[in-house]
């Protein structure tokens, strides 16, 4: 045992007790850098088949509301930047007309409706004329906007609104009718299948997760015309009756 004198004792257990404060702060602050460092991110969901497609309609839709308040906005003598429309219309056709219509829908969604002989079926033709009609509407966007202004603004509003009607008619019936007669239509594991499939497409086609892309795509578009801010479409009060 060390005999020290009261003094030197109490230096001692002094100094001990502040090397021991000291170490207690030092791993509670070590403690505190480790918590603060963020969790990893949690493993990303699977995306099913039908969820892919009817989110795919969402950006389809997004680039028929810029249609629609572009052509507003035509009718009422606002000159509108045609760039931005071009970008939309290139959207439309890459993500929508050649992706979406013909490697999902009229390869694999029509012709299992058509084979296992649903009642939805009987709206299959009508929906591929609207991929054909639409594509021409894409075709006069794009050949419109590429020439660096708008000619006629009256005639492209029309084709806008057109298009705007014809597709939301279009993929309103694909959500609510098509979509669910095929995933009926599929077994549990079939379905499971027709996701990877779908997403090795997407992989093919665009390289990596085309949705994602798709979706900047739209809101670069959204930005370029002040449609971006969500707020600003919130409807205005009802009159009071
Ligand atoms: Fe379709
Ligand atoms: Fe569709």
């Amino acid at each position: 045992m060390l005999h020290l004198p009261d003094a030197s004792r109490r230096r001692l257990i002094a100094g001990l007790s502040a090397a021991l404060v000291a170490a207690a702060g030092a791993h509670a602050a070590l403690a505190a850098k480790k918590e603060a460092k963020p969790p990893p991110p949690p493993p990303e969901k699977k995306t099913g088949a039908v969820e892919d497609l009817m989110r795919e309609h969402g950006v389809l839709r997004r680039v028929l509301l810029v249609y629609r308040q572009t052509a507003g906005q035509l009718r009422g003598g606002a000159k509108i930047d045609p760039k931005p429309l071009r970008d939309a219309a290139q959207l439309f056709r890459n993500f929508g007309e050649n992706y979406h219509e013909r490697m999902l829908e009229q390869a694999y969604v029509f012709p299992t409706l058509r084979k296992a002989e649903s009642p939805a079926a009987a709206l299959v033709p009508t929906l591929v004329g609207q991929h054909d009609r639409g594509r021409e509407i894409t075709e006069y966007i794009r050949n419109v906007t590429g020439k660096g202004a708008i000619g006629d603004p009256e005639a492209f509003a029309r084709a806008l609104e057109a298009f705007d009607v014809m597709y939301q008619n279009h993929a309103a019936r694909e959500d609510t009718i098509v979509f669910p007669a095929w995933k009926q239509s599929l077994s549990d594991k079939q379905l499971r299948e027709m996701s990877e499939t779908f997403e090795d497409i997407e992989h093919r086609e665009f390289g990596k997760d085309g949705f994602d892309d798709a979706l900047k795509q739209v809101a670069a578009v959204e930005d370029a015309l002040g449609l971006a801010d969500l707020a600003q479409f919130t409807a205005a009060a009802p009159p009071h009756v």
